[in-house]
């Protein structure tokens, strides 16, 4: 019962750094274990999937809503970017989420910011070559959120696979002390990833939309029928032309962890598409 109630009451809001690390202070003399889920708003399912399971391994969860410029590259669609605070609040209410940590851009980038993380090798290809210092930008402030807050464990979607792959390297190569987990994509009927940018999408560009997820199952079954890499990558390609999508910045075959060539480890299908304003990416493990 007392849960419940506590469920139930609004997470505390905190927007400077002093502030979440007195709250951390505080909930750790209370001997909780804390979970980070960073977000940059516009929350979904997806997101709250990771609320959830923060929950699951932690008694005190943040959330961090932050919409991070830095990685957002010229001409994307940081001005534009969904900002749904009261909606994002209440789901938040609503899973039991604690602490909500929501920064201005001054107080993570203060005046005289000259700090760039940068990971090599993993960040390198598929997103980091269609979008230039993306992953410097999401290095570096996922780098100061877990050392804002030092949790025990962060959270992040599979649906950003190459982001996740690029934190696990980083934590470790940083030996920042904490646990890094990944938590499978959460989708809709039609098995289309949620993604905040999916508002972007009329009625018939979601029909087209939808068709990403089914290639990338197909092509899954198909390498597990031993066929081979390159015949399997050229026949998503034709179909996600077919499909109708405006442009497929990539469809690759990549080892799941260095998402380098292919290795003797496990495969992950990794893409990227263009469809109307949305750009979308998905990605399967085979
Ligand atoms: P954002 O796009 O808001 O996503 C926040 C977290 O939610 C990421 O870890 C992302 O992978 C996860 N997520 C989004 N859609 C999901 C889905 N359908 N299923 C499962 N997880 C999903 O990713 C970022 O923000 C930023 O780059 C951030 C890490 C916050 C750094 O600024």
């Amino acid at each position: 019962m007392q849960d419940n109630i506590k469920k139930l009451s609004a997470p505390t809001i905190i927007q400077t750094v002093i502030d979440l690390r007195t709250s951390v202070k505080q909930a750790r003399l209370k001997n909780k274990t804390i979970a980070l889920v960073p977000t940059m708003g516009a929350l979904h399912d997806g997101h709250m999937e990771l609320v959830r399971t923060g929950l699951k391994h932690a008694n005190h969860v943040i959330v961090s809503i932050f919409v991070n410029p830095t990685q957002f590259g010229a001409g994307e669609d940081l001005s534009s970017y969904p900002r749904t605070w009261d909606a994002d609040l209440e789901k938040l209410t609503a899973t039991g989420a604690h602490t909500i940590f929501f920064p201005s851009v001054d107080e993570m980038y203060p005046d005289g910011f000259e700090t760039t993380i940068s990971v090599s090798g993993v960040s390198e290809p598929l997103e980091g070559a269609q979008r230039p210092s993306h992953f410097d930008g999401v290095a570096t402030v996922v780098s100061k959120l877990l050392l804002q807050s030092l949790p025990d464990i962060a959270l992040f979607g599979e649906k950003d696979w190459q982001q996740l792959q690029v934190i696990k390297r980083m934590t470790a190569d940083l030996n920042i002390p904490v646990k890094i987990t990944g938590v499978p994509i959460v989708r809709d009927k039609n098995g289309l990833a949620l993604s905040s940018r999916n508002a972007y999408l009329n009625e018939e560009q979601y029909k087209i939309a939808c068709h990403l997820n089914k290639t990338l199952l197909a092509m899954a079954e198909k390498l597990k029928e031993k066929e081979t890499i390159d015949g399997v990558q050229q026949w998503g390609v034709a179909q996600l032309k077919q499909a109708g999508f405006d442009a497929i910045d990539y469809l690759e075959i990549c080892d799941a962890a260095t998402l380098g060539k292919p290795g003797i480890g496990p495969l992950r299908i990794l893409a990227a598409v263009k469809c109307g304003k949305a750009r979308l990416i998905d990605n399967i493990g085979v």
